[in-house]
């Protein structure tokens, strides 16, 4: 999980800094595995609100009002930057966290919408996620102002399958063959880009390469976004409460420290996780966040 070319993130003082990532389950694990891969050289809070997802089907303000939840404490335990892995939350919520947040805070929708524009020539592009992501048209708009005409599917058959492991699964298959079909049908026959607009989704990205027409690039956002946040992360020093800059720790460039919080069983996070971070999920809490 080394990358030799990963920045020195390093704080001046020596220290790695706190990288918080918040999502709706274990979704966020791919962008947390993309982020791993980038930047090595951090400690992860990983916070993952499995006694509440699915977001996809939920409505914004109920989004809103767990996402603050669950950064609060992200934030409490050290964070000094925050990535909104999830789609659903970043589309229906991303100006409630922030209002809600005093660091920097990082969500999936702009880094996937720029480097969905900076991949089409055709300016036309598809985005699948949630009900809930599409219905925001988040992606949408983001993509709109970069002067690209998008079309936008909702796949919600995509998260159960892909939790219930069946990434190379016949039904997975004919499920996307049909999402697909619609997806690049009339007006977006000649998109050129597919955005995986869900934390879920990269997981199937080799089986929707064989399915996407075959001049169609696919972007993960979760691969956007921890280019967005190593680039953040080298522009601007972290704003570092006075509590973490009290004891000031040489730290040697070695292996991530990750911790998991989940609001649902730790057990079960532990297994489903493993598979999604395709890395060993160890160091997870049980916790229960008040209404
Ligand atoms: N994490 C969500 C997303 O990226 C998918 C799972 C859910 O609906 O909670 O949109």
């Amino acid at each position: 999980m080394t990358d030799t070319h990963s920045p020195d993130v390093r704080r001046p003082d020596g220290r790695r800094p706190t990288i918080g990532v918040f999502d709706s389950g274990v979704g966020g694990l791919t962008v947390l595995a993309a982020l791993l891969r980038r930047i090595p050289d951090a400690n992860y809070l990983y916070f993952g609100d499995t006694a509440r997802l699915p977001y996809g089907s939920k409505s914004a303000a109920t989004v809103a009002h767990y996402a603050v939840g669950a950064v609060h404490y992200l934030q409490q335990h050290g964070a000094e930057l925050l990535v909104i892995a999830c789609n659903t939350a970043t589309a229906l919520a991303f100006e409630e966290i922030k209002s809600a947040s005093n660091v920097e805070v990082i969500g999936v929708v702009e880094p996937g919408a720029s480097a969905a524009a900076a991949a089409t020539h055709a300016r036309r592009v598809v985005v699948i996620g949630t009900d809930a992501t599409v219905a925001s048209h988040a992606y949408l708009r983001a993509l709109e102002a970069r002067g690209v005409s998008v079309k936008e599917k909702a796949c919600p058959l995509f998260v159960p399958l892909v939790e219930e492991g069946w990434v190379e699964h016949p039904v997975t298959e004919q499920v996307a063959r049909i999402y697909l079909e619609e997806a690049f049908s009339a007006d977006s026959r000649d998109a050129d880009v597919l955005v995986l607009g869900c934390t879920h989704y990269p997981l199937i990205k080799p089986l929707l390469g064989r399915i996407a027409p075959p001049h169609v690039t696919i972007v993960d956002s979760a691969e956007s976004t921890a280019h967005d946040v190593a680039r953040q992360l080298q522009i601007e020093p972290l704003r570092v409460s006075s509590q973490f800059a009290a004891s000031p720790q040489i730290e040697r460039r070695s292996a991530p420290r990750l911790k998991f919080f989940a609001t649902d069983s730790a057990e079960k996070f532990k297994k489903m996780g493993t598979r999604f971070l395709g890395h060993p999920v160890e160091d997870v809490l049980h916790v229960d966040l008040k209404e």
